[in-house]
This record gives C-alpha cells, structure tokens and sequence, in this order.
C-alpha cells in the first residue's frame, strides 16, 4: 500500500494505477461504515485509493474542526488489511497553499436541512470533493447514505459540472441498536450513548407509521418530534421529511421520501436518516 502525502506524487502513482479506479474519499479516525464503502470499492475496481484529510472549511466557527478524532496510525494499518492500494494524505498546506481563495457553490439543496444550520458546510465539501477529484481521476467514487444531503450534493455538483466519474451511494451501517457509525459517535459518554438511539428509533417510528398507512407528512413529523422530547438529553435541530431531490419539505409522502433528523445529545450533534421507498 502506497501512502502518498503530496499531489504530485498522486498524480505520478495515478499514472500507473489499472483501471477502473475506485476512490472513497473521507476524514479517517474509520469505523465500519467507512469500511463498507472500501470493500465495495475493492470489488468493483481494479485499483483503490482511499484519501484521509480533516478538511477545516467544511467546518463552521464553533464546530468540532479542532477535536475532531484522529488516529491515522490505526486508520492505516485498517486500510493496508482491506487491500488499499493507495491512501492520500495531505497536510493542510498541501490543499489548501496559502491565498487559495475558491469556493464551490451547489446552489439551493445546500442551504436546506444542513445547510441552515451548517451555512457554508457544502461549500466546504463540494471545494474539497472536487478538488480530490480532480488530483485521484477515479472511474468511481463512493459515499454513504448516513451522509444523505452530502451525497445528494455531491451527485448533482458531478452531474452539472460534467465531472468524468460515477457516484455510487452505500446503505448506512449501523450499531446493534441501530445507531448510526459515526466517527462523532466516540465524543459519546456512556449515558449520552445509551440516549443516542432515539434517533434511529424515530426513524423507524415514522417508516412504521407511514408502512401502516399514513403518508400525512406533518402527522409522521410530529410524531417523531413527540418521541424524542420525551429524552431529556436530546434537543432537536430539525426532523424532515423532504423531497430527496428538491430537498424540499413535503406535505404528503410519496415516495421515494427522505426522513432525516439532526439530534444534540449533550454536546454532540448527530445526524441520520431513512428513505421511504
Ligand atoms: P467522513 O465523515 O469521514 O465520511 C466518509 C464517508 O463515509 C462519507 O461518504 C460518509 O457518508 C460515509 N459514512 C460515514 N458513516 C457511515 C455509515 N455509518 N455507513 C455508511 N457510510 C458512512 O463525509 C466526509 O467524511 C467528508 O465530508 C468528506 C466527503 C471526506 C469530504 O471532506
């Protein structure tokens, strides 16, 4: 397994990769769901980088940049067991040099659901994507659905720039009890973990519901909203129940709908969602 720190030689290495390339971009401190998305992109390619940066500008002024969870000494010795052939590792400097001053914006789906709550998240996340595009070349690229708006925006970015790779999406990995993997999960204590299925909970709650019959978007919100103020240590940001192209709300669930919530337990905001299909 090659480890590559700067973009030169990535792109030296690309040269001499075999195609098809299968790229899974990400911020390491890798659980089981990053996992998935590797193993997926080991069956379906012939080579597979994997890139490893904490990137700052998809993080707001307040947000977790500084105590993110790294450990890049087990991440790697995680990705040489899955058969990685490459993983880029860039310093801050590295991507982002000094008076690198562009920004990518996706336009209206990033201002919804995350993005009011995150303002310039996606900016962040579409600059960093692309740039990795750009330095990786991959065939195809794979993210997870626990991430569903960064997915979503990441599509529509390749589709309206004309990006030359597919964007493959991989169902969401979960604990036990349902729980989303999260490299956040770790910020946890054990009773904020215990707390911490409401999430999935409600998600399930509401796909029961509307499996019963009710496809009024406002009562399945409502719903939702009722179970998780019954736990004290979880405060709501928004629950949704949205159109997963538009990302606009709906009224009605027709589906395909996306159910999706962004939840604080104490001091750690999580996210997950459903897709009503
Ligand atoms: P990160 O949070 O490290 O996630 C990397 C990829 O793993 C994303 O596509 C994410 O959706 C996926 N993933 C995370 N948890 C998952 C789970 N439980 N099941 C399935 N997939 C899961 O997302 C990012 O990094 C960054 O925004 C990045 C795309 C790397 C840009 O900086």
């Amino acid at each position: 397994m090659e480890i590559i720190k700067t973009i030169t030689e990535m792109r030296h290495l690309r040269l001499k990769l075999t195609e098809p390339v299968g790229f899974v971009p990400t911020m390491g401190y890798l659980h089981k769901g990053h996992l998935a998305l590797i193993r997926q992109a080991r069956a379906d390619s012939a080579s597979v980088v994997v890139s490893i940066f904490v990137n700052h500008t998809q993080f707001g002024t307040g947000e977790d940049f500084d105590r993110y969870p790294r450990n890049s000494e087990l991440d790697l010795s995680l990705l040489q067991k899955e058969g990685v052939d490459a993983v880029f590792i860039p310093s801050k400097a590295e991507m982002y040099p000094p008076r690198f001053s562009s920004r990518l914006e996706v336009g209206n789906i990033t201002q919804r659901l995350e993005g009011v709550s995150r303002p310039g998240h996606f900016n962040g996340v579409a600059t960093i994507v692309t740039k990795l595009f750009n330095i990786v070349q991959p065939t195809r690229a794979y993210f997870g659905q626990k991430d569903a708006q960064q997915a979503i925006v990441i599509k529509k970015m390749v589709a309206d720039l004309n990006m030359n790779l597919k964007v493959i999406t991989l169902p969401t990995v979960r604990e036990p009890d349902g729980l989303a993997m999260s490299s956040r999960n770790n910020y946890l204590n054990p009773r904020e973990r215990r707390v911490a299925v409401i999430l999935y909970q409600s998600l399930a709650l509401a796909r029961k519901l509307w499996q019963q019959g009710e496809n009024d978007a406002e009562y399945l919100r409502n719903e939702m909203v009722r179970l998780i103020r019954k736990e004290p240590l979880a405060a709501i940001d928004y629950v949704s129940i949205a159109d997963p192209e538009t990302l606009e709300e709906l009224e009605e669930v027709k589906p395909p709908a996306l159910v999706s919530l962004a939840i604080k337990i104490g001091e750690t905001r999580l996210i997950d969602n459903v897709v009503l299909d």
